[in-house]
């Protein structure tokens, strides 16, 4: 069989594929036939608002001719070439990261997506530092490979437990709607707040052993855990930890990366350079697969004379490459950094408005075109509206609510998260935004306190 009518998608894919992050029995995949700009289309010809990238990362949006036809030049030309190999895509992407990334990082391993960019980060680190640990957060998602699911924080990795691989250690963040720290003195001034949660890490350093620690992992703004924005001073802190203890920074750019912030990169809101640098989705806005390991040079020098073991048979797949290339030439040509930049506020008002509205609605932060709602069902008390890692009547019929409004959008638990296309404008946004008021009725009559 070697085509298929629209109508016998969903059935056959039903029948033949097995679904990852799923229930095989419980799926309900969208049988989408196209895309275009910040929308997609099912095979019914319904449209969709695509509030969350696909999947945090179609940033230029869907269907952009430019990159399309740099991919089908590539192919035409040099489909593939092994990895040990140089072309014009690999030497051209690599000259342009270093033009983008923070400070001096201007060595870039290429890898098939994020995990793997995380897995290929530790190991850098281990072998330049000759330690081991890896410190890394709670509320984390670092990818689904078996290092990098030791890494995250979140539950995602307790199914695959203990066969992960050992040596990291996690520790809170700076999360302050739900400050372990701070249940009693909510209003503590964000210098304090900050400190607190610097002594934090210091402590846990000093308890597992400088000496035994490669490096500190974290997502410069934390993604799928709820869009924890870092407080003034956390970022510049954690450098000065590091710095002290001669530990690594790696920042896990996947999801942040690439104007998510209205920057280049989430941790130039701080001014920050990493050692080590992650990232991918927004590398290729996802139309090819492609991840990366941004280095200083003295970490790239440290395997002159000795051999880096690693690499894939896919390693720097040269129409991954011209993908990315193509990608930040449309976000610089487009200036879509910029255009976030501006839209980062209108969204943050949006949200704050909606917050006003709806009683269920215990916080929202946002940077950039990277927001959160969190639903509760007693803003006093700040319970959620699921239990930890689950899920509630009320957040199944909202999801099935936005869905059937044309509206997609990634809900974690009890938020829902707003993650467009970067070319999205304002009447847009306030299209998927009205949807989500909409919706929220749901949710707000499950508030206990009135
Ligand atoms: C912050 C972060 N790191 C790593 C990953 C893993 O990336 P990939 O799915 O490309 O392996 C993700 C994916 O969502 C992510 O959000």
């Amino acid at each position: 069989m070697f085509d298929l009518p629209d109508s016998e998608i969903l059935s056959t894919a039903l029948e033949h594929n097995f679904w990852t992050w799923s229930a095989q029995a419980k799926v309900t995949p969208i049988p989408v036939t196209h895309a275009k700009g910040v929308y997609f289309w099912d095979v019914n010809g319904k449209r969709y608002l695509d509030f969350n990238s696909m999947t945090m990362c179609v940033n230029i949006g869907h269907g952009d001719e430019r990159v399309i036809n740099a991919i089908i030049e590539q192919v035409k030309t040099l489909p593939y070439a092994a990895p040990e190999m140089a072309t014009k895509p690999r030497a051209i992407l690599g000259k342009l990261l270093s033009e983008i990334t923070p400070g001096n990082l201007n060595h870039f391993m290429f890898t098939l997506g994020g995990a793997d960019a995380n897995e290929n980060a530790i190991k850098l680190a281990r072998g330049y530092t000759g330690k081991h640990k890896i410190l890394a957060r709670y509320r984390s998602y670092h990818g689904a490979s078996a290092g990098a699911m030791a890494l995250t924080g979140d539950p995602r990795r307790i199914p695959w437990e203990p066969n992960l691989m050992p040596g990291v250690v996690h520790f809170l963040d700076p999360y302050r709607y739900r400050s372990t720290f701070h249940r009693t003195n909510p209003e503590i001034s964000e210098v304090d707040f900050t400190l607190d949660y610097l002594n934090h890490l210091e402590e846990i350093i000093q308890y597992e052993g400088p000496e035994s620690i490669a490096a500190i992992l974290l997502e410069s703004v934390t993604g799928t855990n709820g869009i924890i924005i870092p407080p003034e001073g956390y970022m510049q802190g954690v450098r000065e930890l590091c710095d002290k203890y001669q530990i690594l920074l790696i920042a896990d750019e996947v999801m942040s990366g690439f104007g998510r912030t209205g920057k280049w990169f989430a941790i130039d809101n701080w001014n920050v350079v990493p050692d080590l640098m992650t990232m991918a989705k927004g590398l290729t806005s996802a139309y090819a697969p492609l991840g990366a390991v941004a280095m200083k040079p003295e970490i790239a020098a440290a395997y002159n004379d000795i051999v880096y073991q690693g690499g894939l048979t896919y390693t720097a797949h040269p129409i991954s490459l011209a993908a990315a290339i193509a990608n930040i030439k449309v976000m610089q040509d487009d200036h879509i950094v910029e255009h976030t930049h501006e839209m980062g506020p209108i969204l943050h008002r949006m949200l704050t408005d909606l917050g006003e509205q709806h009683l269920s609605i215990g916080d929202v932060r946002s940077i950039g075109l990277f927001g959160i709602i969190e639903l509760v069902r007693d803003r006093k008390t700040k319970e959620p509206m699921t239990p930890w890692n689950g899920s509630s009547p009320e957040m199944t019929a909202m999801r099935k609510e936005l869905l059937e409004n044309g509206l997609f959008i990634y809900s974690h638990w009890h938020t829902l998260l707003i993650i467009p296309p970067l070319i999205i404008t304002e009447e847009q946004l306030a299209e998927g935004i009205a949807i989500i008021d909409k919706a929220l009725t749901i949710t707000d009559k499950s508030v206990t306190v009135k």
